[in-house]
This record gives C-alpha cells, structure tokens and sequence, in this order.
C-alpha cells in the first residue's frame, strides 16, 4: 500500500509559541456528501485511552462520524472504522497501544476495506510515529490532534485513495467549534474552555502534542454550558490542561474567575473544573470556590514534588512554600475542601532527602486523594536529556514509601465520613459488584449502594456505612 504523507510531526514546530492571533473557526467538511452513501449502514469502534482531553476529543469524532451515518459498535469485530485514540504522557500508556493495536491488526487481514486510524498524542512524536508505520503496516490512517476536525475528509481520503494516509501536522493550533454535539454520558459533561499548554514543564510532552494555550470565546462556552443545563445535566466539568490560564489569549476581559461564576449562575446542580497549575491560581477564584454552593469543593492542584531544586529543575514556576501557602489560603476560605494532586516520583538525580521533601510536603497538605506516577522520559522533553542516577529499584521503593503518606490520609477521610449522609450523583451499576449502584460525592468520593436503576443521573442522598480508603459502602436515605 502506497503511503500519501500530508504532514508529519516536527518537535520544534510544535513547540514555538509566536504570537499569531488564534484563529476560531467552526468544523467543516468537504467530502460529507460524498462520504453519506458510503457510510450508510456501516459501524465504527472507538478506544481511548489518556486524560479527559481525550475522552472529549472522542465525544467529537463520535458526532462526526455518527452525522455522516456510521453508527457506534461496542464490539470491535465487524465494524468499518476503528480509531484509537492514543496518549503519550508516560511510556507505559503507549505500551497499552501497541498492545491492542497487535491484536487489531488480524481484523484488516479478514476485511480489507476496514479503516485502523491512529490518532491523539502519541502519533505527534516523530520517532513513535516511525515505529508505529513500520511495526504495523495494517494501520492505514494516522493522525494528530490538530486534524480531527478533518476526520470525515481523512475517511473520505481512505476509502477513494486506498492509500496509507499520515495527516500529522505540527503547530499552535487553532480554537474549532464542533457542531454537532455528542455526548458519552447523559448527565455528566465536559466542556473544553481552553487548549494546549504553555507551561512547558520539563518533564511534559503535553505542550508539544495539543499546542499553546487558546481559550473558547467566554459566550461560546456560556451558550454549550446552557444547552446542557436546558436538557437536564447534572454535573458540568471545565476542561483544560490548565484552567487558570483561561482568557488570557483573548481580549475579552474575562478570567477563569469570571467563567467560572458566570457558569455557576447559570444553575447546574454541581460544577467542577481540572485542571489548575498552582503557579496562576487566584485568591479570586478561591473566593469564587467559596461563594457559589454548586461549585464543588474539590480541587485538583498537581504539586509534582515537594522540593524547591526538583521543581526548578522541573520547570514548575512555584517553591513548596508558595504552594503550601495557596493551599492554607484555599483551606480556609473553602470549608470542607477536598484537595487532590499529582505527584512524580524518581525525576532525573533525585535524591533521597528531596524525595523526604515530597513525603513531608504530603503530611502536610494531607490530600484527599492523589495520583502519583513514576517519571518516565518523554524524548524531545528537557527532562529527557538529564543525566539521571536514580535506580529503577529506588524509584519504586519510594513509589511505594510515597503512597503509604498519602494513603494514611486518604484512609483517615474516608473512614470520617462513616455515619455521615452524603449527595451522591449516580453514575450507574458498580463495577466491582453488578448488585450496587455506584456514583460520587460532591468531594468526588466513590460511594457503591444499593438501589434502583432508575435512580441513575440523579442526586441521592446516601449515609456512608463502611470506608475503603479509595471507595465507600453506603445506604440509600429515603426522601
Ligand atoms: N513522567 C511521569 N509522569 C508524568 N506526568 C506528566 N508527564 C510525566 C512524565 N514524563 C504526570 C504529571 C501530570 C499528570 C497528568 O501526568 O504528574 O500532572
Ligand atoms: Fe504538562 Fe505542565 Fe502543561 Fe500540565 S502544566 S500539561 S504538566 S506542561
């Protein structure tokens, strides 16, 4: 199969940050009438794997290809487009992908009309995207996160070309509005409020695949928020690679502050927001927090280290004092908060007292939950050319050390919440037991009960019987 390249991934491309006006345009096809009669009747499959970022981009390739006539298959056999949709941010997500697409590949081999597309981050790098054409020439369309508003005619392409097509171009990226909308979930949604990232954190590869910062124009985001609102959703979460920075890109004179009070207004029953850089989180948006009783008292602030050498070296634009005093001031203005982070153990020479730093640092804050990784080396990344003399067998002994800190807090949380009656959105039947529902606090806490699925989608009110550390069991409160 002849391969037609139409653009491939440049790092330094991807990382410049000039200047230009972002351009806001709405997402057009040139081939949708052509591509009707071709997809009629036929299925797609979609797997994503990665952050919300992700699962939104699906929600929108979803109503793209469900507009033009393809329908949504569980199952993955006998469908005529499979697209996975990859993350890069550390080694062991694109192990996940080379996995599955191993398995996929068979299906091109019983049908030879069948569209394998490779799409999100991991494809944006140039040297993954060289393994991945020559490890598995069954996949015949790859592209990046800048093209999915060109999807259908990147379909289109694959069908009348019948050839291998790359469409992977690297820049700044621009602030598409997508029209239709498409949802996963029929009560609970993301709304995208700004793009990319400059921050540039030594260790990230995230400012390279999604672009710089470009934020939706405040009324666009204010008129998605409110059809949501208008067909019943329960819970809306502002999305961003970081929140803080939304509005500074444009000339509109509103701030993240000021989005997220405008949305509050509006009436949803629970707010959320992920994710926030400690560096521009202002004492205006904690009084916002504060203020608004359906904005959730939960906040995710990635602290990434507790040591001040490790996070300059990490690029991270804050000291562990500066943190530790943002989150006194959240603490106090925001009763009942519940704070959550992101930490990364093992970055290049880190020693052991620095790492003694991040420990204490959690006693400290005493988080309520946390996701801690183990660094992993992005090539083109800073942090990748560092010389590092930290073993692997270090790197998991303090992993494990680290999470013994934060687990004694997230226990003692979770079993001070027994005996207490909590509002909890169901989300739907438990995963872990097909007998229970399951669903979350406002704090964000997994609770499993027993009820009716017709309870689904709503708020209900459940006393916390027994504590799990990461889940509680609980029992429905009549009326
Ligand atoms: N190695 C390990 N963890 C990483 N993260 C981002 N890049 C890396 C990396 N190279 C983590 C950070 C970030 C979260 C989404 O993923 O903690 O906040
Ligand atoms: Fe990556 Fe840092 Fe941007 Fe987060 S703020 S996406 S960690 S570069």
């Amino acid at each position: 199969m002849k391969t037609k390249i139409i653009n491939t991934p440049d790092l330094l491309k991807a990382a410049s940050r000039k200047k230009e006006v972002t351009n806001f345009c709405v997402a057009n096809a040139k081939h949708l009438k052509d591509l009707k009669p071709l997809a009629k009747g036929k299925k797609y499959y979609i797997r994503t794997y990665g952050c919300q970022a992700n699962v939104r981009d699906e929600e929108t390739m979803r109503a793209m290809l469900e507009d033009v006539g393809y329908s949504f298959s569980k199952e993955v056999e006998n469908v005529d487009v499979i697209i996975i949709n990859t993350c890069a941010v550390r080694e062991n997500a694109e192990d996940k992908v080379y996995g599955e697409i191993g398995n996929l590949k068979r299906l091109r081999k019983k049908n030879k009309n069948l569209i394998l597309a490779i799409c999100g981050c991991m494809v944006e790098q140039p040297e993954i995207l060289k393994r991945l054409m020559d490890t598995f020439p069954e996949v015949n369309l790859f592209f990046g996160t800048h093209e999915i508003a060109q999807l259908l005619d990147l379909i289109y392409d694959c069908y009348s070309s019948n050839e291998r097509i790359v469409a992977i171009e690297s820049k700044q990226g621009e602030v598409v509005e997508f029209i239709p909308d498409c949802r996963n979930n029929h009560y609970k949604a993301y709304v995208n409020i700004i793009y990319g990232c400059n921050k540039f954190c030594t260790y990230c590869i995230v400012p390279y695949t999604r672009g710089k910062e470009r934020s939706r124009h405040f009324n666009d985001v204010i008129k998605e928020c409110q059809r949501l609102i208008d067909a019943g959703y329960q819970e809306i979460t502002l999305l961003g690679q970081n929140v803080n920075a939304y509005g500074k890109d444009l000339d509109e004179g509103k701030d993240f502050a000021d989005l997220l009070e405008a949305v509050a207004k509006l009436g949803i029953p629970r707010l959320r927001f992920t994710t926030s850089h400690p560096w521009d989180f202002s004492s205006k948006m904690i009084d916002v927090i504060a203020k608004y009783p359906n904005i959730m008292k939960f906040i995710h602030l990635p602290v990434q280290s507790g040591n001040d050498e490790i996070l300059r070296k990490m690029g991270r634009r804050y000291t562990r004092e500066q943190y530790l005093n943002l989150v006194k001031e959240m603490r106090e203005k925001i009763p009942g908060l519940s704070l959550s982070t992101d930490i990364i153990v093992g970055f290049p020479n880190e020693n052991e007292e620095q790492f003694q730093d991040t420990c204490s640092l959690v006693d400290i804050v005493q988080y309520e939950a946390a996701f801690t990784f183990i660094y992993s080396p992005r090539k083109g990344t800073p942090a990748a050319k560092m010389e590092d003399n930290v073993s692997k067998e270090t790197k998991t002994r303090r992993f494990q050390e680290l999470v013994k800190h934060l687990e004694k807090h997230i226990e003692e949380y979770s079993n001070a919440m027994v005996g207490n009656t909590y509002d909890v959105l169901v989300d739907g039947v438990s995963k872990t037991d097909e007998n229970m529902l399951s669903g979350y606090t406002e704090t964000n806490k997994l609770v499993h009960f027993k009820g009716d699925l017709s309870l689904v989608g709503t708020i209900v009110k459940v006393k916390i019987k027994e504590s799990h550390t990461y889940s509680l069991i609980g029992e429905l409160v009549n009326g």
